[in-house]
C-alpha cells in the first residue's frame, strides 16, 4: 500500500510506536511557530499530524500547506500531550517525518466542516466539496446501508433483481414524461419511465413470480422537498397474491428496517381506509404521531346566524393543545398562513377554551357557551386548548385543516424525528374526477384493479368504485404505493374506455400489455417504495435532497454541471428537431 497503511479514523493509543502512512485532506492547520498541527481528514475520520521544530525543513514545508490540499504523511504514532476527547483518534497524533503533497487545492468556497459558512446555492454548485462534510457524507453512507438492507431482505424473501429498460414509451403515473428524441426514427421519441410499471407486470406474465429492482424513475412534475424529477424506487411485483400478501411482505420489510436501524419493534401497522383518513386527518397520508384530529361541526352550525358557517357544505376544526394563550398576533399570523394561496382558506375562526372552562372566540356574537362546549367535544378539546375552525367545500376544507394540523404539529414539536408511526391506507377510490378535463383519471394508475364487489358501479357510478390499492405512510409521508392489478384483457380495456381512451388509442399505447394478458397472465400485484423518502425519514429528516448525491434544485436544474443545457445546431438536425422558443 503506497498511499496509506491506516485510515484517518483508525489509530488509537494501542498503536503508539507504529510507523504509519496516512493520506487525506488538510482540514485545519494550527501553526504555533515551534510546532505545527494539521488535522488530516478522510472518509473515516480525522487524525492530528504534528510537525516539530527539530525537523526545520519539514516544518517549513508543512507551513506551506493550505486547506483541502491532498497529502500523504509518513510518521510515528505518539501519545498526545493534550488529548481531544471529542475525536475517536484524539489520544494520539502522528509525528511526521515525511510529507508528500499529492495535490494542491484552491481555497474552498466554504469551510468543509460540520458547521459550514456556505449557503445552499454555493454548496450545490460545489457538491463534491459538500460531500466531504460529515452531514452529507453520513447521509450517503446511511443510504447505502439502507439500500443494502432492503436488497438483502427482499433477496432472502425470494425476489429476483431484474433490470428494465429506461428508453421506453409513456407509462401513465400521472406526471409528464421526460422524452428522448430518436435519431434513427425521425419524429419519434422514447419516454423515460415514470416507473417500470408495465414491465414488471410483463415479468409476471413471463413467470418471474417475485421481481424487485432498485430503480431510477423520471417524472416531469412540480418539485417539492420530497420530490425530485429523477428519484429511486424500490419496485416490486408478485404473482398469485392478494392485497394481504403484499401488505404482509412489505410490512415485514419496514419492520426489519426499523429494527435494524433504530432498534424499534413496531407492532402490526395500523390500517385505515382512505375515507377514514380524509375524515379524521384531512389527508391520505396522516401523521399519526400526534392527535389533533379533525372534529366536524357542520350540523351544529347549520341553523345559526353566522352565514359563513350555516351556508357551507362542511365546517370542522382542530384543537391545538395548550394554545389558548396564543396572542392576537400569533392568531393573526395563523390566519394569514391559512390564507396563503398554497393553503387557500378564506379565513380562520378561533375559539379559546380557557383554563377556567370559559370560552373566548372570534365569533362570540353568534355562538354561546353551550355551542362551544359541543364543538369542544367534537374536537376533543380540553381547557387550555385553542380550537381553529375552517369552513367551505368539504374536500378543500378537509385538506386545508389537514395542512393546518401538520403545521401546528410541526410548530409544537409533536413531529418527533426519532418516533416512527407507519400505517397502511387502503381502499382508495379507483377514479378521480378532473374538473379541468371533465373526465375521470385513475387515482393510482390505469392497471389497478377495482374491488370485485364494486365492479357493478363501473357503469352506473364510477366515482364510487374502490380500488385494490394501498399506500404505505410513515410519519405523514407517502413512502409507497401499490395495487393488485387487472390481469384480464376485457376489464383492462373497459378501464381505458372509462379513462377516455378510444379503443384505437388504448391499443396503440398499451396493446403490448393487453395482448400479453391473452397469453396466461397470472393474478398479480405489487408496490413501489420511494427509496429517497424512506431513507430520509429513517434518518429523521424530510428533505430528500440531502440523501441524494447529486440532486436537482427547486427549478429542476443541476447547478453543478449546469443542466439542462442547449444542444448544438448539428445535434438538433441529427435528431430531426427544430426549436421554436416563442
Ligand atoms: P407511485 O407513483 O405511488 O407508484 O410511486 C411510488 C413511490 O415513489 C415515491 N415517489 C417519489 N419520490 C421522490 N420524488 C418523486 N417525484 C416521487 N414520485 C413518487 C413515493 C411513492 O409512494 N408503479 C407504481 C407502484 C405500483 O403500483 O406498484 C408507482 O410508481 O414514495
Amino acid at each position: 500500500m503506497k498511499y496509506r497503511t491506516h485510515t484517518c479514523g483508525e489509530l488509537r493509543l494501542s498503536d503508539v510506536g507504529k510507523k504509519v502512512v496516512l493520506s487525506g485532506w488538510v482540514q485545519r492547520i494550527r501553526d504555533l511557530g515551534a510546532v505545527l498541527f494539521v488535522d488530516l481528514r478522510d472518509r473515516y475520520g480525522i487524525t492530528q499530524l504534528a510537525f516539530y521544530e527539530e525537523n526545520k525543513e519539514l516544518l517549513e514545508e508543512a507551513a506551506k500547506l493550505g486547506r483541502e490540499f491532498v497529502i500523504m504523511a509518513e510518521g510515528t504514532v505518539t501519545e498526545r500531550e493534550s488529548k481531544n476527547k471529542k475525536l475517536p483518534t484524539g489520544d494520539i497524533e502522528v509525528k511526521v517525518d515525511k510529507l508528500t503533497v499529492l495535490n494542491a487545492s484552491k481555497v474552498p468556497p466554504f469551510t468543509i466542516e460540520d458547521q459550514t459558512d456556505g449557503g445552499e446555492e454555493i454548496r450545490a454548485k460545489y457538491r463534491y466539496l459538500d460531500i466531504r462534510r460529515n452531514p452529507l457524507k453520513n447521509n450517503l453512507i446511511f443510504r447505502s446501508r439502507v439500500t443494502q438492507a432492503v436488497r438483502n431482505y427482499l433477496t432472502e424473501q425470494g425476489f429476483i433483481d431484474i433490470e428494465t429498460p429506461y428508453l421506453i414509451k409513456s407509462t401513465p403515473e400521472g406526471a409528464r414524461d421526460f422524452v428522448v428524441p430518436s435519431r434513427l426514427h425521425p419524429g419519434q421519441f422514447y419516454a423515460l419511465p415514470q416507473s417500470p410499471q408495465t414491465f414488471k407486470q410483463l415479468l409476471m406474465v413471463g413467470g418471474m413470480d417475485k421481481y424487485m429492482q432498485i430503480v431510477k424513475c423520471f417524472r416531469d412534475e412540480d418539485l417539492r422537498a420530497d420530490r425530485q424529477p429523477e428519484f429511486t424506487q424500490i419496485d416490486c411485483e408478485m404473482s398469485f397474491v392478494e392485497q394481504e400478501d403484499v401488505l404482509q411482505t412489505f410490512e415485514g420489510l419496514i419492520k426489519h428496517l426499523l429494527k435494524k436501524f433504530h432498534g424499534i419493534d413496531t407492532g402490526d401497522f395500523p390500517r385505515m381506509t382512505f375515507a377514514e383518513a380524509m375524515e379524521r386527518y384531512g389527508t391520505d397520508k396522516p401523521d399519526i404521531r400526534f392527535g389533533m384530529e379533525l372534529g366536524e361541526i357542520t350540523d351544529l352550525v347549520k341553523n345559526k346566524d353566522f352565514k359563513v358557517f350555516s351556508s357551507s357544505e362542511y365546517t370542522a376544526g382542530i384543537a391545538v393543545p395548550e394554545a389558548a394563550n396564543f396572542s392576537r398576533k400569533q392568531i393573526d399570523e395563523l390566519t394569514k398562513w391559512v390564507q396563503r394561496p398554497q393553503i387557500g382558506a378564506k379565513g380562520l375562526v378561533w375559539v379559546k377554551y380557557n383554563e377556567d372552562g370559559s370560552f373566548k372566540s372570534s365569533v362570540d356574537k353568534f355562538f354561546n357557551e353551550e355551542d362551544f362546549k359541543q364543538w369542544a367535544e367534537r374536537m376533543q378539546a380540553r381547557p387550555g386548548d385553542l380550537m381553529l375552525v375552517l369552513s367551505g367545500n368539504k374536500e378543500a376544507t378537509r385538506k386545508q385543516l389537514g395542512a393546518l394540523r401538520m403545521e401546528m404539529g410541526e410548530r409544537l414539536g409533536l413531529r418527533k424525528s426519532d418516533e416512527f408511526a407507519p400505517l397502511w391506507v387502503l381502499d382508495f377510490p379507483l377514479l378521480e374526477w378532473d374538473e379541468e378535463t371533465g373526465r375521470y383519471h385513475a387515482m393510482h394508475h390505469p392497471f389497478t384493479s377495482p374491488k370485485p364487489e364494486d365492479i357493478h358501479f363501473l357503469e352506473t357510478d364510477p366515482g364510487r368504485v374502490r380500488a385494490n390499492a394501498y399506500d404505505l405512510v410513515l410519519n405523514g409521508n407517502e413512502i409507497g404505493g401499490g395495487s393488485i392489478r387487472i390481469h384480464d384483457r376485457e376489464l383492462q380495456q373497459k378501464m381505458f374506455k372509462l379513462l377516455g381512451f378510444s379503443d384505437e388509442e388504448a391499443q396503440r399505447q398499451f396493446g403490448f400489455l393487453m395482448n400479453a394478458f391473452e397469453y396466461g397472465a397470472p393474478p398479480h400485484g405489487g408496490i413501489a417504495l420511494g427509496l429517497d423518502r424512506l431513507v430520509a425519514i429513517l434518518a429523521g429528516k424530510e428533505s430528500i435532497r440531502d440523501f441524494i448525491a447529486f440532486p436537482k434544485n427547486n427549478a429542476g436544474r443541476d447547478v453543478m454541471i449546469d443542466a439542462p443545457d442547449y444542444i448544438s445546431e448539428e445535434q438538433l438536425k441529427e435528431l430531426h428537431l427544430r426549436l421554436d422558443l416563442d
